[in-house]
C-alpha cells in the first residue's frame, strides 16, 4: 500500500470515517493535517459507534495516530474526547496517539469570539460550528497563537498570553464584550499542560517516525469544497482541505504523499450557510436527510440535501489530483425513481463547468442535471459489484465517465463489512 490522503470532495461528512477505518487495517499510521473538532467523524464496528472530532481514525484500530501540525487543538475537547473513547473500549496513549508540539491551541476565548460573531452576523452568519477554529486559525496567521511547544516555561506562556490578549481584548472592547485577564488564560492553560505533554512530539520525530512506516494514511477532514483558498468562500472552514495541506500540515514531505483517495458521497448534502446549486427544498431533498440520517455529528444540525454536483466536484477533483474514489451512501438512493446528476450551469443564459466566484452570480444558477432510472431495490449490504442493480452500475459508470477518475470502493451501508472492492 502506498502512502495515501483521503479528501473529501464535497462539503464534508462525505462517510470519510467509515472508509479511513475500513482501510485503516493496512496502514502502519493515520495522521490528521488540518481542521480541528470541527469535523465530526462517524465508525461503527461490532455493534459500537464512535463519534471522533479530533481523534484519527486510526486510534479505533489501535494504529499510530498522529495530530499534525496543520490542526488546531482544543485540548478541553480532546482530553473530553479520549475519555469517552476510552469508555467505549478504545484506550489512547503516548504509544499510539502523539500530537505534533507546534500546534496551535483553541482556547475558552476562541469558542466565545466564534459565537459572538457569528451571532453578530445575523442573516449573514456563516453558519460555523461556533467550536473556536476559525479564531484559532486566525490568531495563528496573525503569530499570536499558543502552541504546545509554549506551555512548559512559564515566563514564556505569559507573554505570549499578553501578546494573545492585547489583540482578544481590543476586539472584545469593540464589541462591548467584557476584557479577558491574562490569569484567566494562563489558568486554563496551567490546567492542561501536563495532561497534553504526554503526547507533544517535535514534528521533526513525527516525520522521522513516519518515514519509517511501509504505508502511512492522511486523514483528511471536512471537504474540498470547504477548502479556505478554494471553496465556496467566505462560507468556508478556515483551512485547507486539498491535497497541498497534506504535505504542510502532516510534519510529512510532499514526496511522501504517493496517492489521493477522494471520497464521494453519492448525493450531495452541506451544513450551514452558502451556495449549493443541486439543493432539494422538495420532499426529494427530505427523503434524503431521513434515509442517509443527516443529522450533523458535531452540531446536531439538520443538513441541506441535494442532488450530486459534478461542477463543483470536478474543480474538487483537480485541486487535489484525484484519480481514485470511495463513493459512499448508494443505498440511500435505493427507492427513489429517479436520480440526477448535475453536469453544468446556466447563468444569464451563458454555460458554466465551473462555480464563479462572483457571489451575485449564485442565486442565479440553474443547474443542468442530466437524469436517470432509480434501481429501487435495496443495495445495503452488498459486497460484491456483480450483486448490484443494472441501474445502479449505469450511475457508477456515468460518475466514472464525468469525473475521469475510477470508483474502487463503494460503501453499501454504515458498517465496516457493508463494503463493495472494485479492484
Ligand atoms: P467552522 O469550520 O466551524 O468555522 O465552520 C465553517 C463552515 O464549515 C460551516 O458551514 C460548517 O458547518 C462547516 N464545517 C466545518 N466542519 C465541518 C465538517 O466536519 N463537516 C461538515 N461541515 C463542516
Amino acid at each position: 500500500m502506498k502512502n495515501t490522503a483521503i479528501i473529501g470532495l464535497q462539503w464534508g461528512d462525505e462517510g470519510k470515517g467509515k472508509i479511513v477505518d475500513f482501510l485503516a487495517d493496512k496502514f502502519d499510521a493515520v495522521v490528521r493535517f488540518q481542521g480541528g473538532n470541527n469535523a465530526g467523524h462517524t465508525i461503527k464496528v461490532d455493534g459500537k459507534t464512535f463519534k471522533l472530532s479530533l481523534l484519527p481514525s486510526g486510534v479505533i484500530r489501535q494504529k499510530f495516530s498522529v495530530i499534525g501540525s496543520g490542526v488546531v487543538v482544543d485540548p478541553i475537547s480532546l482530553f473530553d474526547e479520549i475519555e469517552k473513547i476510552e469508555k467505549n473500549g478504545v484506550k489512547i496513549s503516548p504509544q499510539n496517539l502523539a500530537i505534533a508540539d507546534n500546534v496551535c491551541l483553541v482556547l475558552s476565548l476562541h469558542r466565545q469570539i466564534d459565537q459572538i460573531l457569528e451571532n453578530k452576523k445575523g442573516n449573514n452568519k456563516i453558519g460555523t460550528t461556533c467550536r473556536g477554529n476559525g479564531p484559532a486559525h486566525e490568531d495563528k496567521v496573525g503569530r499570536r497563537a499558543i502552541r504546545i511547544c509554549d506551555l512548559q516555561h512559564q515566563p514564556t506562556l505569559i507573554q505570549r498570553v499578553e501578546e494573545l490578549l492585547l489583540f482578544h481584548n481590543a476586539l472584545r472592547k469593540g464589541l462591548d464584550e467584557p476584557i479577558i485577564s491574562s490569569s484567566t488564560i494562563i489558568d486554563e492553560l496551567n490546567s492542561i499542560k501536563d495532561k497534553i505533554a504526554k503526547y507533544a512530539v517535535p514534528a521533526f520525530e513525527i516525520a522521522q517516525r513516519l518515514e519509517k512506516c511501509n504505508a502511512v494514511m492522511f486523514e483528511g477532514a471536512q471537504g474540498a469544497l470547504l477548502d479556505i483558498s478554494y471553496g465556496t468562500y467566505p462560507f468556508v472552514t478556515s483551512s485547507n482541505i486539498s491535497l497541498g495541506q497534506v504535505a504542510i500540515g502532516s510534519c510529512s514531505g510532499f514526496e511522501n504523499v504517493h496517492k489521493t483517495l477522494g471520497i464521494l458521497k453519492a448525493y450531495s448534502t452541506r451544513v450551514g450557510s452558502g451556495p449549493f446549486p443541486t439543493e432539494l427544498t422538495d420532499e426529494i431533498g427530505e427523503f434524503l436527510r431521513i434515509e442517509g440520517q443527516e443529522v450533523g455529528t458535531v452540531t446536531g444540525r439538520n443538513r441541506r440535501c441535494g442532488w450530486l454536483d459534478l461542477v463543483l466536484i470536478s474543480h474538487a477533483l483537480k485541486l487535489s489530483a484525484v484519480k481514485e474514489i470511495a463513493l459512499t451512501k448508494l443505498d440511500v438512493l435505493d427507492k427513489l425513481a429517479k436520480i440526477k446528476i448535475c453536469v453544468a450551469y446556466k447563468i444569464n443564459n451563458k454555460n458554466y463547468d465551473y462555480l464563479p466566484q462572483n457571489i451575485e452570480l449564485w442565486s442565479k444558477i440553474e443547474p443542468v442535471y442530466e437524469e436517470f432510472d432509480g434501481w429501487q431495490t435495496s443495495t445495503l449490504g452488498i459486497k460484491s459489484l456483480k450483486d448490484l442493480p443494472k441501474n445502479a452500475l449505469v450511475y457508477i459508470k456515468k460518475i466514472e465517465e464525468l469525473t475521469s477518475a475510477k470508483v474502487v470502493i463503494i460503501s453499501t451501508g454504515a458498517k465496516r463489512e457493508e463494503t463493495i472492492i472494485v479492484n
